[in-house]
């Protein structure tokens, strides 16, 4: 069996790689898609280098990105009223994609993150869930 050799996440070339297909996977997704195109109706060619500029600051502290993510999901919320499931499955879709693409330290991190960031918009939007 051929052994799949792995890198970790090193330049912007490979932020980019793991938030383009992330999001080819989103935009199939039974669940989610509709959030994006129905609800948000999202520019792609607008939203993607957003995220490329997003991941590059969380893992390669470039100090390229300004937002206020949780405002932007409260106010989705608001308007598609979201469910704490949505975000357990936006974890899966995200560290499936790490995995069959990275291995390594910074592969680690981009998971960890992401997850606590879903953690912290999960509290904040369902205060009354246990
Ligand atoms: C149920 C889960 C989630 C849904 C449905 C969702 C959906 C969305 C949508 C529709 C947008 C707006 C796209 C546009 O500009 O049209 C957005 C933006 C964004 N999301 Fe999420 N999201 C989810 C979870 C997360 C998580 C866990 C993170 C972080 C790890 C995240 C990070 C971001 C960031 C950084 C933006 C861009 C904000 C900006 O414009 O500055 N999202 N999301």
């Amino acid at each position: 069996m051929k052994k799949s050799i792995k890198k970790d996440l090193t330049n912007n070339t490979d932020i980019k790689l793991l938030v383009d297909s992330f999001y080819e996977k989103i935009k199939k997704d039974n669940s989610l898609s509709y959030i994006f195109s129905d609800v948000a109706k999202t520019n792609w060619e607008k939203h993607l280098p957003v995220m490329y500029r997003f991941w590059e600051n969380l893992l390669f502290y470039s100090g390229t990105y300004e937002g206020n993510p949780m405002e932007l999901h409260q106010k989705l919320h608001h308007f598609s009223n979201l469910r704490p499931s949505y975000f357990d499955h936006w974890i899966e879709l995200f560290n499936s994609t790490v995995d069959e693409l990275f291995k390594g330290k910074v592969a680690d991190m981009a998971k960890q993150r992401a997850s606590s960031i879903a953690a912290v918009m999960k509290i904040k939007l369902f205060p009354q869930a246990k």
